[in-house]
C-alpha cells in the first residue's frame, strides 16, 4: 500500500480534535473493554469472580485514528483508563506486542496517574515507568507493554506508532506477563508472578 499524502488525506485526516477527559477524537474508531473481556489476566482469581458478580465495569476504551497504511505512516490511539482494583493490582489493559516486532511506540501522558509494564520479550526484563502528565513513555521494539492506572481518576494518554505495527496479543493471552504491578501500601510496585 502507498503511504497517504497531503493531498490524499481529507482535514479529518490531518485534524486530530481530542477529549482527554471523554477519551473522544472526531471520527475515530472507538474500542472498549469491559471487566468481562479480562479474564485470567489478575493475580486473584476470587477478587476478579467478586467484581464481576458486581457488574461489568467499563475498564478502558481507546479511541483509534489510522490516517494511511503505507511503510512510513503513522497510527494513534487515546486510551483512557479508569481507576478501580481487582484485588491488589490496579485496573490495566490487556497488553500486547507489535505483529512488526520492530515497532517502537510513543505514549504520552495527558491526565490521571499512571504506570507501564514493559517486558523484553527475548530476555523477560521488565520495568514499570510512570505515566502521566508531563511523562513519555518510549516503549522500543520488541517490548510487550500493558498500561495500568493506580491512581483514583481517569488516566489518559496517546499512543503513537508505525501504521504497519499491527496487534499481537496472543503471547500474553497464553502466558500473561511475568511480572503485575500489585498496590503496596498505596504505591504501585512491581512483583514477579509464580506462573
Ligand atoms: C497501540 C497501543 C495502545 C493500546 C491501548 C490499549 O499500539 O499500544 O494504543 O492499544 O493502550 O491497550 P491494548 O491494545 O493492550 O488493549
Ligand atoms: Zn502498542
Amino acid at each position: 500500500m502507498s503511504a497517504a499524502t497531503l493531498q490524499s488525506l481529507d482535514i479529518n485526516a490531518l485534524l486530530g480534535r481530542f477529549d482527554p477527559a471523554a477519551g473522544t477524537i472526531e471520527g475515530a474508531r472507538r474500542t472498549e473493554r469491559r471487566l468481562s473481556d479480562l479474564a485470567g489476566i489478575f493475580l486473584d482469581q476470587a477478587a476478579y469472580r467478586a467484581a464481576r458478580a458486581d457488574g461489568d465495569p467499563l475498564v478502558y476504551s481507546v479511541e483509534v485514528v489510522e490516517p494511511g497504511t503505507g511503510d512510513g505512516d503513522l497510527h494513534y490511539g487515546l486510551g483512557v483508563i479508569h481507576p478501580g482494583r481487582v484485588g491488589r493490582e490496579y485496573f490495566m489493559t490487556k497488553g500486547h506486542l507489535h505483529s512488526w516486532r520492530e515497532a517502537a511506540e510513543l505514549y504520552i501522558g495527558l491526565s490521571g496517574k499512571g504506570v507501564m509494564l514493559l517486558e523484553d520479550e527475548a530476555t523477560g526484563e521488565s520495568r514499570m515507568l510512570p505515566l502521566g502528565p508531563g511523562c513519555a513513555v518510549y516503549v522500543p521494539g520488541h517490548t510487550g507493554h500493558r498500561t495500568a492506572n493506580v491512581g483514583e481518576t481517569p488516566l489518559s494518554y496517546i499512543g503513537i506508532y508505525p501504521a504497519r505495527a499491527g496487534h499481537d496479543y496472543g503471547v500474553y493471552a497464553s502466558r500473561n506477563f511475568r511480572c503485575a504491578i500489585i498496590d503496596e501500601g498505596g504505591a504501585p510496585k512491581l512483583m514477579r508472578r509464580n506462573s
